[in-house]
């Protein structure tokens, strides 16, 4: 059964690391329904949820993607490039351990969940402000003996690799080709963006059903236009702290 790993919404989330929005005030009730909604929707789509609970001294704990890299074969427990954000991590370990056997990334190595696409056995790592080249080259010998190719892929004027790109379906990537190189990420077939939407490319494959961000309707035609079914969620709230619809959640057989 598919499980999602999620985290309850901090009390503190108005705290959250910012890097390319201006700070505006988050209603905490607002942004705990809107996560109650996902988290609804994830488990219409079949999945169980196992909700750890909120963090009040940590601000962007919701944002559960970045702390971990669930494989079939091990979790990677990552070292998440905000210094704000690395005590993260460590109720994150103690819920995947029953699941999977944990590898850590250590200093100097950064990664954020966020900037990895697995596809296959290829993970596409973003060269971030937030995953580095150390934290590549370790992942890259931690996942060798299993068979893994991990690939840093640049990106520009974003945040994550998963704000540039994101699986919408086995064989396509949702893209918005300003802010990666498409020839970066394999032979896939590719969905581009609305122009009027450079946010747009965010989005969480659940089996074969996208979860996509209410806002962005010219994006979403595109991807119901190729046959891929689409469920919309409200993350409005959260997006003030830079949520992206893949990053209140860690999916993976359990
Ligand atoms: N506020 C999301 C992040 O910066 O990680």
């Amino acid at each position: 059964m598919l499980v999602a790993l999620t985290r309850e919404v901090s009390p503190n989330i108005g705290q959250c690391e910012l890097t390319y929005k201006q700070r505006e005030t988050i209603d905490v009730d607002i942004a705990r329904d809107q996560h109650n909604q996902y988290m609804e929707c994830l488990a219409g789509l079949g999945c169980r949820i196992h909700c750890l609970p909120a963090e009040p001294l940590l601000p962007d704990s919701v944002f559960i993607e970045d702390t971990c890299i669930v494989l079939d074969e091990l979790a990677i427990i990552t070292r998440p490039g905000a210094e704000s954000r690395r005590a993260e991590t460590s109720s994150v370990a103690k819920a995947l351990e029953t699941y999977r056997n944990l590898v850590f990334i250590e200093a100097p190595g950064t990664i954020d969940g966020g900037d990895v696409i697995r596809i296959g056995k290829t993970l596409f790592v973003g060269l971030s402000s937030r995953s580095n080249r150390a934290g590549i080259e370790q992942l890259r010998n931690l996942l060798d003996a299993f068979g893994y190719k991990v690939k840093g892929v640049p990106i520009r004027d974003c945040l994550h690799l998963k704000s540039a790109a994101c699986q919408v379906a086995s064989d396509t990537l949702l893209i918005n080709r300003a802010r990666v190189d498409a020839d970066h990420l394999g032979r896939m077939k590719l969905i581009d963006v609305d122009p009027s939407e450079p946010s747009g490319a965010n989005a969480l494959l659940v089996g074969g059903t996208v979860v996509y961000p209410h806002e962005f309707n010219g994006t979403r035609k595109r991807i119901e236009d190729s046959g891929i079914e689409v469920r919309v969620v409200d993350i409005s709230e959260l997006r003030k702290a830079e949520a992206g619809i893949t990053c209140c959640s860690v999916l993976f057989d359990g």
